[in-house]
């Protein structure tokens, strides 16, 4: 799966390790080199012998640096690539998903998994270059090499290989499993910062400070618990590798000795040897973290599979159908819908049929969490519903293309969702190719001209993250522009005027009634006011339709809606409740 990231640096793969087998040869090489100037200098040979060899190690000792210079490179560029491309495929993929699978997984463990997953994962591409070949070919030509100078040697130093074997299976068997777990801890503590971070108002208003900073280093304990218990594991390794050979050295030191005294070996090839037992015992060493470094981007590689292969439930079907509905008799239709949020709990929507003619403005009522905004998102297909059919322009929004769907839909969500950049810029997303007289038009309607005329910039001024250098009611008047430069057919407003005071509110409402080209309007709100003038309101409490209707036909008809017209100061007519009202 991961493999087609690699696959574009194919040749780096290649050409990286190749750089190491000269490195490795040299340093095969060089013991024997000096075995022989040992040899030869307690034979008594001249000294420009022997500096003719000392030449030759200095030069081999140059084009071995060089070429570790030009593999480090290699490395970093590949490891640096194959990072990058990897991320943009996962962050294209997170906006393929569906608002449901993004929720299934979590913003939080998303981020840590294009950011940590694939740093671990960049790391052992960059081992792979720079360690794989080098370290088990230097250990496998350290014990040849030491097999040809002295096999009944080399038989003590063969003795503790399978030892060292054994350890390794047993050590990074038993570690595998924390590493994964330690990574999701890792989403736990990076979800708590993200809260802590963007509520950091709410959390200092209420006093929260001591919580949230409880709540963090709880997490950030358990995190480093498991680490810590991965990390014990993996810290055996080494000093039982090194335990098994440095008693192999000493056993070969006792035992070599011997054989030089009885004249089976000069003395350098004893030193050759035990340099040769040094290269292997380090070699393994690094082996072992080379294996350490693969256990864990295994893990964090089973991560970032996960996300590339999910497969984006909601998606324009097979057999969608291109092309705009013309002029349909029904807007905007539900029937007999419910959708219960993944994850289970009480089911948001229940049985809701109602249908929108065209040119009608439907208006949405309920307390919070009444599914007021679940039922305004199945319109743009943010989720699809649990059961039951939702059409949009007569058409089944299953059958539509989501692209052309979303774009002839103007949608004002909840949460106003600002980014960086200019008026323009957050405007722009609107229609790309929308004039600036357009977007003045669309600020006009919106209510938001006047502010925005203020501004020294106008259009160009900036907008910080989240729009966060607005009021509340201006970031919703720009978000409601942004929707307007589309010029939507079907406009979804979901509580967009809630922090609008009342007189602004009724002059917004004025301008969207005067609008062309609208198909259907939805009105999501807490205010019977925002309401009230609709074609059709839909009463919702616990995700039931409570009343369906004209504000007239409630208020006479519906008990729910009564309730909530009092509570808010709205004249009532006489109740009768002889239509079936609630
Ligand atoms: N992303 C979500 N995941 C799980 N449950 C949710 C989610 N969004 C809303 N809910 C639940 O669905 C119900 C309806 O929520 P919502 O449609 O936002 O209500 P309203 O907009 O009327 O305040 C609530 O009980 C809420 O807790
Ligand atoms: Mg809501």
């Amino acid at each position: 799966m991961l493999r087609r990231f690699c696959r574009p640096y194919r040749r780096w793969f290649v050409i990286g390790p190749l750089t190491k087998v000269v490195e490795v040869l040299f340093e095969i090489v060089t013991p024997l080199l000096v075995a022989h100037m040992i040899d030869r200098a307690v034979a008594g040979a001249d000294s420009s012998e022997l500096l003719s060899i000392v030449g030759l190690l200095a030069a081999m000792a140059v084009v071995g640096f060089l070429s570790t210079l030009a593999c480090q490179k290699v490395a970093a560029l590949t490891a640096q690539g194959f990072g990058t491309d990897l991320r943009s495929a996962l962050y294209a993929q997170v906006n393929e998903l569906s608002q449901e699978q993004v929720d299934a997984f979590g913003t939080a463990s998303l981020i840590t998994r294009i950011t940590s997953d694939v740093n671990q994962l960049q790391l052992a591409v960059a081992l792979t270059i720079r360690m794989l070949i080098r370290w088990p070919v230097l250990a496998v030509l350290s014990v040849l090499s030491a097999l040809l100078i002295d096999w009944h040697l080399g038989l003590v130093f063969l003795l503790c290989l399978p030892v060292v074997g054994v350890i390794f299976w047993v050590v990074m068997g038993r570690s595998l499993p924390y590493f994964r777990v330690a990574q999701e801890k890792l989403d736990r503590v990076s979800a708590i910062v993200r809260e802590g971070l963007a509520g950091t108002r709410v959390v200092r208003a209420f006093v929260r400070e001591g919580h949230e900073q409880q709540r963090f280093e709880q997490a950030a304990a358990e995190q480093a618990d498991v680490s810590v218990s991965a990390g014990r594991l993996s810290a055996l390794l080494n000093p039982l590798t090194l335990l098994v050979l440095d008693a192999g050295i000493a056993a070969i030191l006792v035992l070599g000795g011997g054989r030089v005294y009885a004249g089976n070996l000069t003395q350098g090839q004893l030193v050759a040897f035990v340099t040769y037992m040094n290269q292997a015992l380090v070699a393994v060493g690094y082996v072992a973290n080379l294996v350490i470094t693969y256990t864990r981007a295994g893990a964090s590689a089973r991560r970032v599979t996960e996300v590339l292969n999910a497969v984006p439930s909601v998606r324009t079907a097979a057999d969608a159908q291109a092309g705009l509905p013309a002029a349909p008799a029904c807007a905007l239709e539900l029937r007999d819908v419910s959708f219960t949020y993944p994850g289970g709990g009480a089911p948001a929507l229940q049985h809701v049929s109602l249908s929108v003619p065209c040119g009608a403005r439907l208006g949405i009522i309920g307390g919070t969490g009444s599914g007021k905004s679940t039922l305004a998102s199945l319109f743009a297909r943010s989720y699809d519903a649990s059961a039951g059919s939702v059409s949009v322009l007569g058409q089944d929004v299953r059958a539509w293309d989501l692209a052309q769907l979303r774009g002839c839909m103007g949608y004002v969500p909840q949460r106003v969702a600002l980014v960086r950049g200019t008026v323009r810029s957050n405007l722009l997303w609107g229609r790309d190719d929308a004039t600036d007289a357009e977007l003045w038009e669309a600020l006009e309607r919106a209510q938001a001209a006047d502010f925005v005329r203020a501004l020294d910039e106008g259009l160009d001024a900036p907008v910080e993250a989240d729009g966060r250098n607005f009021s509340g009611g201006q970031r919703q008047r720009l978000t409601i522009a942004r929707a307007l430069v589309r010029q939507p057919r079907v406009l979804v407003l979901d509580d967009a005027s809630s922090a609008l005071d009342y007189a602004t509110d009724a002059r917004l409402r004025a301008a969207l009634q005067e609008m062309d080209g609208l198909d259907a309007t939805v009105i999501v709100s807490q205010r019977v006011a925002s309401v009230r003038a609709a074609d059709l309101i839909c009463v919702l409490s616990g995700g039931e339709v409570m009343g369906l209707g004209s504000h007239d036909e409630l208020a006479r008809g519906c008990a729910v809606y009564r309730e909530i017209c009092e509570t808010q100061h709205v004249d009532l007519p006489e109740a009768c409740m002889l239509e079936g009202g609630r």
